[in-house]
């Protein structure tokens, strides 16, 4: 595998990328909800990664922001739901680079600019609020909305560099199967095999990138990804187109279908994308209170909540060990706070000092 495993690097190092990380990013164990599901699992920390409150976009910018780059960009456009990460992210690394970054948000300007909005703010992103519907429900695919946003962009802000919604094409998802090598070293380096790998999906470039990647070097880890949006028309086409071009950009031939897109599809995304759900937020707190470790409600707490269920059906084997691919987005916990509140939670002691 180590032959195969160069071979796959060297083609991902033809490739302009900027080092805006520190990777790799750590794999660690989680002892306490290990004991807790008697099993063990894992968590791979790309929350650790990128500026203005990381997450995984990280990876992807690494390669996008290097073509943008490259060309001179003095514009960089993307956009997402309100609390996309991803807009955040790109938003910061244009700051870094000195890009002034323009972001569209397909629904009406919330009145408080909570969690990503308010960072963006703190950034000076130029937000466009275009009010159009938001979009969603699974009526479009993600290729045809990026086309129509593209355009978008294009008739407002005239030349400038774009990006996708998730950073969703084949150079950003170079990024993941870069990862998928990382995780691969770090998991052979701590006798993990045969180990499922659970991620949220949101464009699903993540699991492209990871399966294309895991599949060409033959490593033993089976991703699996909880869709938290149900936002796109024929969604593991997609992904397996993408899977499939990443695997030519790579110089190999290799087809990957959409019944061979490990998915779990509208089980986990509650109410719809963009809306904490009760399951997602008590995986949130399950976390929080046996490891210390924040997700989010609105990618990975849904995605932790699909972990938990699967173990209790089975969905993921009896027993083997578990990995869950923690991909940031703790800005959204703070857009959110009516979630948390608990007014009956505090105990006030009262004593009379009369
Ligand atoms: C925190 C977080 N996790 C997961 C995802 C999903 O990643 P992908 O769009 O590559 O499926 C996103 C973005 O969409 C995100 O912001």
């Amino acid at each position: 595998m180590a032959e195969v495993h160069g071979q796959v690097m060297a083609q991902l190092d033809q490739f302009p990328r900027l080092v805006l990380d520190q990777l790799p990013t750590p794999l660690l164990p989680l002892p306490n909800l290990s004991a807790d599901l008697a099993r063990s699992v894992y968590i791979k920390r790309d929350d650790l990664l990128g500026p203005a409150m990381g997450g995984n976009k990280a990876r992807k910018l690494d390669y996008l922001m290097a073509e943008a780059q490259a060309l001179g960009a003095v514009k960089v456009a993307t956009f997402g739901g309100l609390q996309s990460n991803h807009a955040r992210m790109t938003a910061a690394v244009a700051r870094q680079l000195g890009m002034e970054p323009h972001l569209f948000f397909f629904e009406h300007r919330p009145q408080h600019l909570r969690g990503n909005l308010l960072i963006n703010q703190l950034l000076g992103a130029h937000m466009h609020f275009i009010p159009f519907g938001g979009g969603g429900g699974a009526s479009m695919t993600l290729e045809t909305t990026n086309w129509l946003v593209r355009w978008v962009a294009r008739a407002r802000l005239g030349r400038h560099y774009f990006i996708p919604v998730g950073g969703h094409n084949r150079l950003g998802c170079l990024g993941y199967v870069r990862a998928a090598l990382e995780i691969e070293n770090q998991a052979r380096g701590l006798g993990i095999e045969d180990a499922w790998v659970v991620m949220p999906a949101g464009t699903g470039g993540t699991l492209a990138g990871i399966l294309a990647g895991l599949t060409l070097i033959g490593s033993s880890l089976k991703p699996i990804a909880i869709d938290v949006g149900k936002l796109w028309k024929t969604f593991s086409k997609s992904i397996a187109h993408m899977a499939t071009e990443l695997c030519l950009c790579l110089q190999v031939s290799h087809t990957i279908a959409a019944s061979d897109i490990p998915l779990i599809e509208g089980r986990y995304v509650g109410e719809r994308y963009g809306i904490p759900s009760a399951a997602g937020n008590a995986a949130i707190e399950r976390l929080a209170r046996l490891e210390g470790i924040l997700l989010d409600p609105i990618y990975t707490g849904k995605a932790f909540a699909g972990l938990l269920d699967q173990v209790k059906q089975g969905g993921l084997g009896r027993d083997g060990p578990l990995i869950f691919w923690h991909t940031g987005g703790s800005p959204g916990l703070f857009a959110f706070p009516e979630q948390w509140s608990d007014p009956a939670g505090d105990i006030w002691l009262e004593v009379d000092l009369g």
